[in-house]
């Protein structure tokens, strides 16, 4: 038979999934892989009964279904600081992973180079491959309280090649969320080599004492800027994948163009489900419980680390703890899979959020989900107290 199309061929099984297996097999706590293990809120799962309950079957148009665009345009104006127009500047896509492979077919011609930050959401580089572009890495420092862009080496990876940059705040692995002082000096680079934004907010509600800023908002940044959300994040509905971009409408017409052949549309009754919980998210008070919830979490997760001898992150954003676990060992991917059978505690090396090339200088360490319940938080603590004593 003929060769399969050289395309894929470049791309490895996700690590995330060889994690959650590994972890399956040894029955371990999987703090590995970023899904919530509890169901979502009562007004989330009464949302989708409705709607589903409603006459909406058919397909959605290729934008997205109206009342969901509407309601993201609400949701979203305090943060962008301008109110999208719904049915021009809002497409709802199949998540945000397919949110970003749609801009990126949009924007991207072979060659056109992507300024990559690392440790980066593993999905980005595949994106960027599969739409010809090439990936251009710029490292986060690791300091002292959090992860930190050196503005000269962002400025010295830029050139006349440069199309576009994929910014990600509250970010994940590290749970960085940018300052609009940084995001300042982020759009100043990218107006002098005239280049677009993917901002990757899908963490946007979870922010620890700190305000999420959005790119858009800052001048001359709305029409370069493409701001991307998941209702699977803010929710915890990550099945239900539904996600969507706010672009200038010159931007949503070229990513429209590409979605009507290839999803067409995401599900319109999940879609409405979607946009019911938005419409009710603030009666409910959700955005708070959620945030302090989660704050919880993050504080009794960092502190069994500490408490383990691992030095940790505290995340500002996010539902991760970056732990750097030199005391332990100096090959966390080695490590990883011996703590998953000795111990029964599956985490994500970090070096799986760097590319081939750039692997070697991640830190020893790994990255911890906190989207879990008190349960299995508590069965993490004591993994990790056994860890802390062998
Ligand atoms: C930074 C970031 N962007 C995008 C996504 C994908 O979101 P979705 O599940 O809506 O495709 C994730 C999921 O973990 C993520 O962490």
């Amino acid at each position: 038979m003929k060769d399969y199309a050289l395309r894929n061929s470049s791309f490895l099984p996700s690590a995330f999934g060889e994690m959650t297996l590994l972890a399956a097999q040894y029955s371990a706590v999987n703090l590995g892989q970023g899904f919530p293990d509890f169901a979502p809120p009562d007004f989330v799962l009464q949302a989708a009964k409705e709607a589903f309950a409603s006459n909406l079957h058919q397909y959605a148009p290729p934008r997205g279904h109206g009342r969901l665009q509407q309601a993201l345009g609400r949701t979203l104006e305090p943060s962008l600081g301008f109110c999208p127009d719904p049915t021009l500047e809002v497409t709802i896509h199949c998540g945000a992973t397919q949110a970003l492979h749609a801009t990126m077919q949009a924007l991207l011609e072979p060659d056109d180079e992507v300024i990559v930050l690392e440790p980066q959401f593993d999905t980005y580089t595949p994106q960027v491959l599969l739409a010809g572009g090439v990936p251009v890495y710029v490292p986060l420092h690791p300091k002292e309280a959090t992860w930190e862009l050196d503005f000269q080496e962002l400025r010295a990876a830029c050139s006349s090649h440069t199309k576009l940059m994929l910014l990600n705040t509250p970010h994940n692995p590290t749970g960085k969320v940018f300052t609009r002082s940084e995001l300042a000096q982020i759009a100043k680079i990218a107006l002098e080599f005239d280049f677009y934004v993917i901002s990757d907010e899908v963490y946007d509600r979870l922010v620890y004492g700190v305000d999420h800023v959005s790119i858009a908002s800052l001048p001359e940044m709305r029409e370069r800027t493409i701001t991307i959300g998941s209702a699977g994040k803010m929710f915890s509905v990550t099945g239900w994948r539904i996600g969507w971009t706010v672009s200038s409408a010159a931007i949503a017409s070229a990513i429209r163009a590409g979605l009507q052949w290839t999803t067409f549309a995401a599900a319109t009754p999940v879609q409405e489900a979607v946009a019911l919980c938005l419409e009710r998210m603030k009666n409910e008070n959700y955005e708070q419980d959620f945030r302090s919830s989660f704050l919880a979490k993050r504080d009794f997760l960092a502190s069994a680390l500490e408490g383990a001898g691992f030095k940790v992150w505290h995340p500002q954003g996010a539902y991760y703890i970056v732990a750097d676990a030199s005391r332990f060992t100096d090959n966390a991917t080695e490590f990883s899979k011996r703590i998953i059978a000795e111990f029964k505690l599956a985490a994500m090396p970090m070096s799986v959020f760097y590319s081939a090339a750039t692997r070697e200088t991640a830190i020893p360490g790994f990255r911890f989900a906190f989207c879990k319940t008190q349960k299995t938080l508590e069965a993490a603590a004591q993994k990790l107290e056994l860890l802390n004593l062998s």
